[in-house]
């Protein structure tokens, strides 16, 4: 496999090996950042910046600097014809032809993907609203590796707003394939996306522990942990102790990584509950760092932060989030090298250890079942005019679809057959999904809606399976 002409929308368009591949190159880049400057001459960087960042964007174009490459940019949408009503599939399509490669930043989630659908040439997703941030995770990902060898095994703690973090989810999906054990200290109303959740258990096959409610004997301000993550490797370990044992086992054993992220302010809707949250909201001291499994964790940022962060661990030896920052020029160098073909890595699949990505069935119709997701790509007007909602079918028992953009899952409660029996009218009905019509309807007559309503707008009446008896 070659990473020549592809794109990064999310973490999982990179393979383990690809990844370590790409760590490797990064390394001899950084041994020899004066030996660069002609990697990639004569090539254009688009960099599309549709919300605030300052290390991303000054770290992919410093990087892109140091191949040798040219930058042209664009930083506000406001200056941009988005703000005239453009799609951006039009966007993509045009500034495709300006360029060689684009990173791109939206509000929207999914935007980074329709930009790769449409831009024929490679993108690399620098932050798509609340759902990915693959490059973060890269450079988190290589300062674990820099500092501890490996990942396999770690015992790695996420703090903090888990449900809006994008960064969060892209690490927390590499961490699973490298073999990591995730702790999931206390964030409620904050807690990690139930879709999130899913994919760690379906796609990457390890098992997810929801653990009991507070117990006296672990209580402190990070433990007791609601729930921790294992892979398939690990969970022999841990998985057959009682909860109150897991607890006092990875107490004791100390956490190696304590990564925190700030509260996604932005993304929030702002209620009575967001000055709560924001009350509430955890505090990396050193105080809490003077814990006894803390002694050799890790301190890791994505930056910016507010006040989750003190300044006095600045000096510690245990922080990592100046570092990460400074890790992302030579990792966004080896990135944008590989993904132009001006730096090749060969990885056979044999010696590749991605778990293998699972092929599910699309679900593609111009009508039906839509996203659920206000803020997913899909479900804005600009773009609605030339797209689709498309889903993977993730498992018919129950029925669980999975946005092709922004990844929510959802689960339509009505389903139908296209194929309604030589078209006569009265036979064409809806049924509960969860009546045996799930098993009897082929897979490519499937008609999904997501309520009666719906159905009978397309004029579908109810069967005797639309209500089913549990
Ligand atoms: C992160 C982001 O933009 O998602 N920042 C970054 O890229 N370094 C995290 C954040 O903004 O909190």
């Amino acid at each position: 496999m070659s990473l020549v002409n592809r794109s990064c929308v999310t973490i999982d368009d990179l393979s383990n090996g690809e990844i370590e591949a790409l760590f490797s190159l990064a390394d001899k880049m950084s041994d020899s950042m004066n030996d660069q400057s002609r990697v990639c001459q004569g090539k254009i960087m688009a960099s599309l910046f549709f919300e605030p960042s300052t290390r991303t964007r000054l770290s992919f174009e410093a990087a892109m600097l140091r191949l040798g490459g040219q930058v042209i940019s664009a930083v506000d949408i406001g200056a941009t014809s988005l703000a005239k009503g453009e799609s951006i599939a039009d966007m993509a399509r045009v500034v495709g032809s300006y360029a060689d490669i684009i990173v791109i930043r939206h509000p929207w989630e999914g935007a980074a993907k329709v930009v790769a659908d449409y831009a024929g040439i490679p993108v690399i997703n620098a932050g798509d609203g609340g759902h990915e941030h693959p490059t973060q995770a890269l450079c988190d990902l290589y300062t674990i590796r820099k500092e501890r060898q490996t990942i396999k095994g770690l015992k790695i703690a996420l703090f903090g707003d888990l449900k809006y973090g994008r960064a969060v989810h892209s690490l927390t999906y590499a961490l699973a394939r490298f073999g990591a054990i995730i702790l999931f200290p206390p964030s409620p109303g904050l807690e990690m996306p139930d879709n999130v959740l899913s994919k760690l258990t379906t796609e990457y096959k390890g098992k997810l522990i929801r653990l009991e409610a507070p117990n006296q004997e672990v209580k402190g301000r990070f433990f007791p942990l609601d729930a921790i993550y294992m892979t398939p490797s690990s969970s022999h370990q841990l998985a057959m102790l009682p909860d109150i044992s897991i607890q006092i086992e990875l107490k004791k054993a100390g956490i190696d990584t304590l990564y925190v992220i700030r509260l996604q302010k932005e993304r929030h809707a702002p209620t009575v509950e967001g000055q709560n949250l924001e009350r509430d909201y955890p505090v990396v001291d050193r105080k809490l760092l003077k814990e006894k499994e803390f002694k050799r964790t890790l301190v890791m940022h994505p930056l910016p932060r507010i006040d989750e962060l003190a300044y006095e661990l600045d000096a510690d030896p245990r922080s990592m989030y100046f570092k990460q920052a400074a890790y992302g020029v030579p990792v966004r160098m080896a990135l944008i090298a590989l993904l132009l073909g001006a730096k090749e890595v060969m990885i056979s699949k044999e010696e590749d250890s991605f778990v293998q990505k699972v092929d599910y069935p699309i679900y593609e119709r111009d009508f039906g079942v839509r996203c659920l997701n206000s803020n997913c790509v899909s479900n804005q007007e600009t773009e609605a005019r030339y797209m689709r909602p498309d889903f993977r079918i993730i498992s018919l028992e129950p029925l669980t679809l999975r946005c092709i953009y922004c990844e929510h899952e959802l689960h339509p409660q009505y389903i139908a057959s296209s194929d309604w029996h030589e078209g006569k009218l009265e036979n064409k009905k809806y049924h509960s999904a969860e009546s045996h019509w799930i098993r009897k309807i082929k897979p490519e007559n499937l008609i999904i809606f997501g309520s009666e309503n719906e159905a009978q707008a397309r004029g579908f009446n109810p069967s005797k399976y639309v209500t089913v008896d549990r």
